[in-house]
């Protein structure tokens, strides 16, 4: 017996000394191989005396099982420390920049839009969005702009041919929408208020300078609920300005202007200073128009069947262009659509900073 525990004692030992799987297995196989001590040692049971043998076998057999666990216990540390030191091998950065280097920009109308979302989201605002194929009806008519207004000669519309399809129109033909207000037609129509809602899209007029491009951006807003007055809008634009520009004490004015659909309407500017051709946004003693806006004019609700007695709302309109060539600094409204790849690697933004309000809107 006395074999057993020199035994035991040797097999631990090569098996803690073990320092990694391949010297455990040579430890595993020496003690418990078809040739290893402890098999040899129970190879030799059989020639044995039945009392001996029984002690023998017993005594065998439970070191059997304590030399498999302690090459399992060793295994596992083995293997935690293999890990733990691959780990600490593989280590990476993940606050360095990917590679290869991100190729694709955001374009700038894209990523103005998602702020402008981002902004009125917050407020409570959904996005709405209609056709850019209109009827005179959804474009004119029942925005109060009647055929002989002198506002659809400003629009420079673009025509189609064809004829329309609401069954209201003067004239039948279609067109491309000249503005995203039409969009409010659309959603009063049939969503019952409360509204509040604002629509990115394109619009369409036959004009092109360094201001002007036939096709360009608005985004629309509404809010028609029972007791909004002017001062929701005011507040509410001069929130959207002060988190757009990201100038917490913006300077705004309302001027009156006139809009047909809207009564009584206004213009609104944000301060600025100009020096030579270049403006900065904030404090100054120069004002930049912005938007459009006013009290939806009670004509309109009635034209959408709404009581004009009961509901109230707000609307305004921008031109999402011209509110991205004020912040970002782009001198020239062409150049948005040329499909520049250099333009788009200078103005554009990294894909993956998604605007919010929590994140900062500018990437
Ligand atoms: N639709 C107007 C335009 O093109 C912009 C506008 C002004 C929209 C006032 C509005 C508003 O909703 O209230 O140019």
């Amino acid at each position: 017996m006395e074999d057993v525990e020199t035994l035991r004692a040797d097999v631990l030992a090569a098996i803690a000394a073990a320092g990694d799987l391949d010297g455990l297995e040579q430890a595993r196989v020496a003690a418990l191989g078809r040739k290893g001590r402890i098999t040899e040692l129970m190879k030799g049971l059989g020639a044995m005396a039945p009392e001996q043998r029984k002690t023998a076998g017993r005594a065998l057999n439970v070191l059997k099982d304590e030399v498999a666990n302690a090459i399992e216990a060793r295994r596992a540390a083995l293997a935690d420390a293999d890990l733990d030191s691959r780990l600490d091998e593989e280590r990476i950065d993940v606050t360095l920049p990917t590679r290869p280097q991100p190729e694709g920009r955001i374009h700038p109308i894209s990523q103005t839009t998602d702020e402008i979302v981002a902004i009125f989201g917050e407020m409570g605002f959904t996005v709405a969005e209609g056709p850019d194929i209109e009827d005179d009806w959804h474009n004119f008519t029942a925005l109060n702009i009647p055929p002989d207004h002198p506002a659809r000669q400003e629009h420079d519309t673009f025509y189609l041919h064809g004829s329309g399809t609401s069954g209201h129109a003067d004239d039948d033909r279609p067109v491309l929408r000249t503005h995203t207000s039409p969009v409010q037609i659309h959603v009063m129509e049939r969503t019952p208020p409360p509204l509040r809602i604002i629509v990115p899209g394109r619009a369409y007029r036959c004009d092109y300078d360094a201001t002007h491009t036939p096709m360009f951006h608005q985004v629309e807003g509404l809010v028609v609920d029972e007791s909004t007055h002017m001062g929701h809008l005011k507040g509410c634009l001069t929130d959207f300005c002060r988190a757009y520009f990201d100038v917490d004490d913006l300077p705004v004015r309302f001027r009156p202007s006139y809009f047909p659909f809207t009564e009584p309407s206004a213009e609104m500017d944000i301060g600025c200073t100009r020096e030579g051709g270049k403006f900065r946004i904030g404090h100054g003693d120069d004002w930049m128009e912005i938007l459009g806006c006013g009290m939806v004019n009670p004509k309109v609700l009635e034209n959408c069947g709404i009581d004009p007695e009961r509901y109230q709302g707000f609307a305004f309109g921008m031109g999402i262009e011209r509110i991205a060539m004020l912040k970002y600094g782009i001198p020239d409204l062409r150049t948005f659509f040329e499909s520049d790849l250099r333009w788009l690697r200078h103005y554009g933004f990294p894909a993956l900073q998604v605007p919010s309000l929590v994140g900062g809107l500018d990437p």
